[in-house]
């Protein structure tokens, strides 16, 4: 089971990938696949709260990133690259913000949990197999994007920080 440390947040730890940020996306890919699996392969239901409290949070900061600097640097490169896989992104941004206004001990979020999860992995499995091939295919220098996205990633991690500091202390 995965845990906190194997969060996103570990990966301020190492060193960002500044000249791949590619990897560090599929860094992310494996620790939503990870997630993903412990959630549907347990029977516990304390286990299946705690994954998908991880999962929702690593596939929003990953969303963000991806939404925030990813894409639109890509996009300034080649439009047509990006344009499908942010539609994919609205429909999963929609199920995240419905899942994150509901508690997750009542029965009625596993549904969109799996819902969700259908349509995360399907739309990382089409990243990995259409855009990041391209990506590397066309051998753009990504090392701007890539230090545009640490420097995001490490504003986020430091918000959520505070988020869960201001949280613990109510
Ligand atoms: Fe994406
Ligand atoms: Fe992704």
């Amino acid at each position: 089971m995965a845990t906190t440390d194997d969060s996103v947040r570990s990966r301020t730890q190492d060193a960002f990938p500044v000249d791949n940020p590619v990897q560090a996306l599929q860094r992310d890919h494996d620790l939503v696949r990870k997630l993903a699996d412990a959630y549907r392969n347990t029977q516990s239901a304390d286990v299946r709260k705690q994954a998908a409290t991880q999962l929702i949070q690593a596939i929003h900061m990953h969303s963000r990133l991806e939404e925030g600097v990813f894409y639109p640097g890509v996009r300034r490169v080649d439009p047509n690259l990006i344009a499908r896989f942010e539609e994919d992104h609205l429909a999963v941004d929609d199920l995240l913000a419905t899942l994150q206004g509901m508690s997750l001990d009542e029965a009625r979020t596993e549904p969109l949990v799996r819902e969700l999860i259908d349509a995360v992995l399907s739309h990382i499995r089409q990243e990995e197999e259409q855009l990041f091939p391209e990506l590397k295919q066309a051998a753009l220098d990504l090392t701007s994007i890539g230090m545009e996205m640490q420097a995001f990633e490490a504003n986020l991690v430091h918000m959520q920080a505070q988020l869960s500091d201001q949280a613990s202390r109510r």
